[in-house]
């Protein structure tokens, strides 16, 4: 199972639509996708699939529900788990219910290729549980005069935080190819002064006022209308997380999860 973690410094640049339409396109490429809704603040990924979900991680944690019942089918075959108050409860879960929820999580792993974990803007202690749990950060940015400043400070979080990160860039809302090449070889080029890493890149999605529309009305546009600019520029960031082939790692999701929960490792 591949993970990664769609973020962002400033709010509202598209990590939840992005989240939502990749899911959709990678499953669409026959990869078993899970979406988790792992923003504690504004947590509006069910929404954006326009599929509200029941039940949160946090049933799963206190035993009250097994994991694979909060689990959710969204669009287009994708399942989706909304983390709510579940992601504070998971950091610390200890003991027995710690050893549990990690059995379940472990199946998930073996029914899925696909993990993406939609997370809160900024970078807190919640956020940085599911960046330092992914394989690749998916670090959203748009055209916005603020947003280089916002990608460099971002990275420099991550990094200080996760030194080996792979963080790739999505440049969102630009108005072509062009746009998002530029402002992406802008930041990478910061990066690579100030904090002596480059930034890779996912590829560009364009403003698009047909997939607003859509969004508006709480329908995923990749499935609304796959041939929209958008859509096809979900399709083109799907293709390059799937054809670069990630190097592999020997430690699996699980066992890197028992790291961020303290309590197992108390426990045990
Ligand atoms: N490619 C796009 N074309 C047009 N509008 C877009 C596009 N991407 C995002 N938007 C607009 O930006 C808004 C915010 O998107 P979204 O909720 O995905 O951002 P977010 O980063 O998840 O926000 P938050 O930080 O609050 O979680 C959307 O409701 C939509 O109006
Ligand atoms: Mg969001």
């Amino acid at each position: 199972m591949r993970t990664y973690a769609v973020t962002s410094g400033k709010g509202g640049v598209g990590k939840t639509n992005i989240s939502a339409n990749l899911a959709i396109a990678l499953a669409d490429r026959g990869q078993r996708v899970v979406v988790f809704d792992a923003d504690i603040g504004l947590a509006n990924l069910d929404v954006v699939l326009g599929s509200r979900t029941q039940y949160t991680l946090q049933q799963a944690l206190t035993g009250e529900k097994r994991l694979s019942e909060v689990i959710q089918v969204g669009p287009g075959g994708i399942r989706l788990i909304a983390g709510g108050s579940g992601i504070e409860s998971l950091i610390n879960l200890s003991g027995p219910k710690a050893e549990a929820f990690l059995t379940q999580l472990n199946e998930l792993e073996r029914s899925t290729d696909i993990l993406i974990f939609d997370t809160g803007a900024g970078i807190d202690e919640n956020v940085m549980t599911f960046l330092g749990a992914a394989d690749e950060i998916l670090l959203v940015a748009t055209p916005d005069p603020a947003s280089l400043t916002d990608g460099y400070a971002t990275a420099k979080a991550i990094l200080a935080r996760k030194p080996d990160a792979s963080i790739r860039v999505v440049m969102n809302m630009v108005d072509g190819e062009q746009q998002g090449r530029m402002i992406y070889a802008k930041l990478t080029s910061i990066s690579q002064q100030f904090l002596g890493v480059p930034l890779k890149y996912a590829g560009f999605v364009r403003s698009d006022q047909q997939a607003l529309a859509h969004i508006r009305q709480r329908q995923p546009f990749y499935i609304a209308n796959p041939h929209l600019p958008a859509s096809l520029d979900i399709k083109g960031i799907a293709g390059v997380l799937l054809g670069e082939g990630l190097p592999q790692r020997h430690q699996s999701f699980t066992e890197r999860m028992k790291g961020v929960i303290g309590g197992l490792l108390k426990a045990s």
